[in-house]
């Protein structure tokens, strides 16, 4: 497909899909989030090449929220190994809300169902390398600078919105401190964790990642090898069974992409390559990234989802 066609189609469809954002609201239980305008919707998709195809609202920056759930699974993996990470989260979907408490104090003393849920994501926040939250929070922006080669800033007042009302964090924090599955204290650790779900990234910068994933580490632009393909191969099992949350299994059905969301509308899309059906877009796989801060009942961007559903029927992306 040329190029222009792409871009047209692209266009279209976010406009078609905008009054989806009416199926959704803002978070609010993040007050900075609540304030979110909700009926922004824009994508970037970064091809093989590094060309990105950007189309709605692109010049937007928002929280990673739990998309920083995934990267900081995979920077984990990369600097300690996947034995010392899978030794302390497991890799299992729950079917409970992504802050619920109830899997855990069922599998009490047991590790964390997945590093996707808010128990499993303050764990692995709590081990990144590093001392302190400062350290752990340093090491983590140079890991992501090195597949998007920029720095990414936390956005403060979506930081400190997050801290005063983090209650339910905290208090799954203190069942993560007494199962010891915390590096650091209860503080520290919501502190490391609220700090990487407060990160503000633009959807190039977004898309990039999903680039890399969906090439199993490998980013094809640079022409480098960011992280290995067993880490890749394992994030993309977590983004297909535990990305979109309680809605995985009908997101895989209808979209069948590996994802992961946030609260604050972002979802993080990775399009491994296909090389059969040659005419359709996107054979050589690409990384995607989705802005629509009016999110459904499980915490999922509403009109994002529905735009990603028509992608993928429209281009043949889905990976089953
Ligand atoms: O901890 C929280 O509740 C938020 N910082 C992140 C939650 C989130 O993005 C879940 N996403 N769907």
């Amino acid at each position: 497909m040329r190029m222009e066609e792409v871009y047209e189609q692209l266009q279209l469809w976010v406009e078609e899909n905008r009054s989806h954002t009416m199926l959704g609201a803002t978070a609010q239980y993040i007050p900075a989030l609540a304030e979110q305008e909700p009926n922004q919707l824009g994508i970037c998709i970064m091809d093989y090449d590094g060309d990105t195809y950007l189309a709605g609202e692109t010049d937007v920056n928002f929280t990673l929220q739990s998309v920083s759930k995934i990267i900081s699974f995979v920077a984990l993996c990369h600097f300690k190994g996947m034995d010392f990470v899978l030794d302390k989260v497991d890799v299992e979907p729950t079917g409970e809300a992504f802050n619920s408490i109830i899997p855990f104090e069922i599998h009490r003393p047991g590790k964390p169902f997945n590093p996707l849920i808010n128990a499993g994501a303050i764990t692995v926040a709590s081990m990144l390398p590093g001392d302190t939250p400062d350290e752990k929070f340093e090491r983590f922006i140079l890991f992501v600078e090195g597949m998007i080669g920029r720095r990414l800033e936390l956005n403060e007042e979506v930081y400190q919105s997050e801290w005063k009302t983090a209650h339910r964090n905290r208090a799954l924090a203190y069942y993560l401190k007494e199962s010891n599955l915390l590096e650091l204290d209860v503080e520290e650790a919501l502190e490391i964790y609220i700090r990487l779900c407060s990160i503000s990234i633009g959807l190039k910068d977004l898309s990039k990642i999903g680039l890399v994933i969906a090439h199993d580490g490998y980013d094809p632009v640079e022409k480098q090898q960011i992280f290995s393909s067993d880490v890749a191969r394992i994030a993309k099992v977590l983004m297909v069974t535990c990305g979109m949350y309680n809605s995985s299994g009908k997101f895989a059905a209808h979209v069948g992409l590996p994802a992961k969301s946030g609260v604050s509308g972002g979802i993080l899309a990775s399009v491994p390559p296909k090389w059969h059906s040659e005419e359709k877009a996107f054979r050589k796989g690409c990384g995607i990234a989705v802005f629509g801060p009016a999110i459904d009942a499980h915490g999922n961007s509403a009109a994002g989802t529905m735009l990603l559903r028509q992608l993928s029927a429209e281009w043949d992306l889905s990976i089953f």
